[in-house]
């Protein structure tokens, strides 16, 4: 039996964080740093649970992102992964309905940097690749993030108008900045 549940990073004990760390680490081999482990917490997560193991997680964070004269309360999005021999049996919508209905809830907007692999899965659930170029406020100023230009999505909601042609520049963090 699977069983989605969300919960603040406050609220999850160190026994679920352990188990969703590993299975970032086992996804993303050693491609997932402490860094991007950081990234991922501090905001509500999606855990999708079966028969007592954890088989998929993601979750929102809050950053700003500067786009269109105004600073956006953005819901970005962080360590999206489903155990691999748990794919393509709808748990990965899942997960990013439960985000996606905080992101509608309490954000402006909502981001995310894509893996190459996961294009399409975005794609297919109405977030919007970003076709402008991306840039990052950075402690010594404004920088371009060249790299990121073909990762980043974003999912606009109807209260704020987005240009995906125009700049857009996400906040200072330390490792992969998008
Ligand atoms: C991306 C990922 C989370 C998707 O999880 P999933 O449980 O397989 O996704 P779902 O079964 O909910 O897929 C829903 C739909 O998304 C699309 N989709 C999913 N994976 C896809 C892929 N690799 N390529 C293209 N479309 C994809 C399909 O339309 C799919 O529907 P379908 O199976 O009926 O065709 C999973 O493949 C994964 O963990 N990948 C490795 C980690 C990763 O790259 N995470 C993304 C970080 S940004």
């Amino acid at each position: 039996m699977t069983e989605l549940r969300t919960a603040h990073t406050a609220d999850l004990d160190i026994v679920t964080l352990t188990a969703a760390r590993t299975l970032l680490d086992t996804v993303f081999g050693g491609d997932m740093t402490d860094q991007d482990w950081e990234h991922a917490l501090g905001g509500i997560h999606a855990l999708l649970w079966e028969d007592g193991e954890l088989i998929g997680h993601a979750s929102v964070v809050q950053r700003r992102v500067l786009h269109g004269g105004r600073a956006l309360r953005t819901g970005y999005v962080e360590g999206v992964v489903v155990r691999a021999d748990r794919r393509r049996r709808g748990h990965g919508a899942a997960l990013m309905a439960a985000l996606e209905r905080v992101i509608r809830g309490g954000f402006e907007l909502g981001a995310l940097s894509a893996t190459e692999e996961a294009l399409g899965f975005y794609a297919d659930r109405g977030w919007r690749r970003w076709q402008g170029l991306t840039w990052a406020l950075t402690p010594l100023g404004i920088a371009r993030t060249e790299e990121d230009d073909d990762g980043v999505f974003v999912l606009p909601l109807p209260e704020v108008p987005i240009d995906l042609t125009a700049e857009l520049v996400c906040d200072w963090r330390d490792g992969d900045v998008w």
